[in-house]
């Protein structure tokens, strides 16, 4: 079951959020369509950098950070207020790796690096249709990425020098794309370190 979100807007978003004190060790954000490899990429960095995976569909599950169950979407209805009252307190002292396929309802700051994941159709129908996903629900996800919906709203809401594009087909590239995250998360950390 997925996490369903709207990508309007919260009207009282300047209000609710001071800007986060600045940080030493990074958070990253690993976005992209369902099926694109966020959970396995975001599990493997978490295990080379010691960063912690937060898991958004799996948190807003144990957490309880939604308002029920949406037939229609077959998911969860996403309450975006308790899920960003919950992550706001999280990556506060950095250094999480967060997994999740909308970015446009976090707050710039809150971020360091976007990574978004891209697969090829062929490769992503295979995926998603091997995940016992409905054909509707394939076909949702598979024009989710042709028309690279995910990059567009990183886009969106970061500016373009904190997003990187990586294509996730093959084995050998989830593990390239996490080593080339934690290489990224250490030069962060040396250059946060040497700052006074
Ligand atoms: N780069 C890749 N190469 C091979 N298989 C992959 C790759 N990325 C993901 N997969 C496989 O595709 C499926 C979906 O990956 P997952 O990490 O759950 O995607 P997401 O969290 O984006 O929905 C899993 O079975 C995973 O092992
Ligand atoms: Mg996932």
């Amino acid at each position: 079951m997925d996490v369903s979100y709207n990508n309007s807007p919260s009207d009282d978003e300047e209000a609710r959020f001071s800007a986060m004190p600045e940080r030493t060790l990074p958070n990253i954000l690993v976005t992209g369509t369902p099926g694109t490899g966020k959970t396995s990429t975001a599990e493997m960095v978490a295990q080379l950098t010691s960063f912690e995976h937060m898991e958004i569909g799996k948190l807003v599950r144990e957490q309880q950070l939604h308002d029920g169950y949406l037939e229609e979407y077959d998911s969860l209805d996403l309450n975006e207020d308790k899920l960003l009252d919950y992550l706001e307190e999280e990556l506060r002292d950095g250094g999480k790796v967060v997994d999740f396929h909308g970015s446009d309802l976090f707050p710039e700051d809150w971020f360091d690096l976007v990574v978004v994941l891209r697969t090829n159709n062929t490769l992503l129908y295979d995926r998603l249709q091997g995940r016992g996903y409905t054909e509707s629900k394939v076909q949702e996800n598979i024009e989710c990425e042709i028309f690279q919906e995910c990059l567009e709203e990183a886009r969106s809401q970061f500016p373009e020098e904190m997003i990187v594009e990586l294509v996730s087909e093959t084995a050998d590239q989830m593990e390239s794309n996490a080593e080339r995250i934690q290489q990224w998360a250490e030069a962060f950390m040396a250059k946060s370190k040497a700052s006074p």
